[in-house]
């Protein structure tokens, strides 16, 4: 062995130690979020990360695994990406975190102004005017549900709005609110005696339409389904939330956007507020800045199409999944509702971190590296060649279908055979989703199948080579689904 790789072989075998020593000190230690614990370690290997740069994650040991799912989603740009660490680090050393009620800081500022300047528009309707800032997806909803039923209430209007609207196989998060308003039942069930009870309309997802039908037929469907349950409920709701586009934790289910736009008509008719919940889709996830810009014109009125939202939610990809962070952007109407002589009638909802100048800074750097970087153009070219690389996949007696909207790719799964809701009919170890996990895994890909669903929602910096190593770790994890282990 020569000098070069006996030192390289030294530094692997200190780095695989490192890594092992991590597990058995993080077990001693976390409860990790998401997770049946008892499936550590063995059922789902726990990977150690010591660092990210651009779309890996680095082992101790130097080995790479693509970040196949941006971490949750959050990443944009690719991990450490220098100019928002740069942004965070030079923020850091100005002003780190203030109280936001009474005080102001210039990056809560900028950012408030660069949001409301990008958001969706519609014509027609007053623009959104206003910001408030929460730290994280879950707190953001919680903070419009809230921010809707109070607008009411301070209007006066009787008999009281107190219901909310969603759809089924909806999520918007973990809080009680938030996941009152959610239809998973894995993570909703549970906890069904402490939430509230919201109506639930159809789902407008395409990978329900009937038979022959085609998406745009089974938005209208699902939207003339949400018209009768508003004309059987009026006066009771105060806002209806929904994921535009797509269905994300629902197993990226996606729906075609004339329903945006018929959601829209049927808010104003029924006088209800629309809450866009663009957490997960917003920062052109979905090929567009923000999803709701995707809704087609109605053809009686013209102009460019998109919807409005009354309250807009922004998380996630709004630091470039550097730091939490929520922007609920509202419109001058709703914020003038709030304004009066009683505090009682001020929207009094606060969280210690709101409008973290750290948290700031990193999501204007965020803003300014879409505008310098093209990066909605650089995404439809790389959205094309994940198209292609994926189509192959559609053949496979596996695969139910094959669905993409942007820079999100779902591969469906024909159903588990004697899996139940939450895969509790077969054996843990033996389940498909976590051999999917380890043979992608293996491959040095971080792949989350979503039950049946496997997608890829990686930072918009994945090149040529890392696509290609994803289309093949996918390729190995449908084989380990095909495997039979009963
Ligand atoms: C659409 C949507 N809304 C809300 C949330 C909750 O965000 P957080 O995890 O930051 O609480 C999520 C998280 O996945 C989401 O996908």
């Amino acid at each position: 062995m020569n000098k070069k790789a006996h030192d390289a072989s030294i530094l692997n075998d200190a780095g695989a130690r490192a890594a092992a020593d991590w597990r058995s000190r993080d077990l001693a230690v976390l409860w990790h979020p998401c997770t049946q614990m008892r499936e550590h370690p063995d059922t789902l290997p726990l990977l150690p990360v010591a660092r990210g740069e651009g779309a890996w994650l680095v082992g101790h040991d130097g080995s790479r695994t693509l970040d196949a799912v941006s971490s949750w989603w959050t990443n944009l740009f690719g991990h450490a990406e220098p100019r928002i660490a740069e942004a965070i680090a030079r923020q850091a050393r100005t002003l780190e975190q203030v109280i936001l009620a009474g005080c102001s800081h210039p990056p809560a500022v900028e950012l408030a102004e660069r949001l409301l300047a990008i958001a969706p528009r519609q014509a027609g309707r007053e623009p959104l005017a206003k910001v408030f800032y929460a730290d994280n997806g879950s707190a953001g909803v919680e903070v419009a549900l809230k921010m809707a039923f109070h607008w009411f209430h301070n209007r006066g209007d009787e008999p009281r709005r107190t219901r909310f609207v969603s759809l089924r196989n909806s999520y918007h998060g973990e809080t009680i609110g938030a996941l009152s308003v959610g239809d998973i039942p894995l993570y909703r069930r549970v906890y069904a005696p402490l939430l509230l009870e919201p109506l639930f309309a159809p789902t407008p997802d395409a990978y329900a339409a009937r038979e022959g039908q085609s998406a745009a037929a089974c938005a209208e469907d699902a939207a003339d389904a949400l018209a009768r349950l508003l004309d059987e409920h009026p006066g009771e709701v105060c806002a209806m939330i929904l994921e535009p586009r797509v269905q994300c934790a629902g197993g990226m289910r996606m729906h075609d956007p004339v329903y945006l736009r018929r959601v829209r008509e049927l808010c104003d008719v029924h006088g209800v507020l629309l809450i866009a919940d663009e957490i997960a889709v917003g920062f052109g996830r979905t090929g567009t800045m923000f999803a709701c810009e995707q809704a087609p014109a109605d053809p009686c009125v013209g102009g460019n199409g998109g919807v409005q939202p009354d309250l807009l939610c922004l998380s996630k990809g709004l630091t470039g999944g550097f730091l939490p962070l929520c922007a609920v952007l509202a419109t001058q109407a709703i914020y003038d509702g709030f304004l009066d002589d009683s505090r009682e009638r001020a929207f009094l909802h606060s969280h210690s971190y709101s409008g973290n100048p750290l948290a700031c800074a990193a999501a204007i750097a965020s803003l300014d590296i879409f505008d310098s970087d093209d990066v909605l153009v650089r995404n439809r070219d790389t959205a094309a060649k994940m198209a292609k690389l994926a189509a192959p996949f559609a053949s496979h007696p596996l695969v139910a279908d094959v669905r993409q909207a942007g820079m999100i790719l779902a591969i469906e799964l024909h159903p588990e055979p004697g899996a139940t809701e939450d895969g509790n009919a077969v054996e843990i170890a033996n389940r498909r989703g976590p051999r999917m996990y380890r043979a992608a895994l293996e491959r040095g890909v971080l792949l989350r199948p979503l039950g049946d669903v496997l997608y890829w929602m990686p930072p918009y910096c994945i090149d040529d080579g890392q696509l290609a190593l994803l289309a093949e770790a996918t390729d190995a994890a449908i084989e380990a689904a095909a495997v039979d282990v009963a």
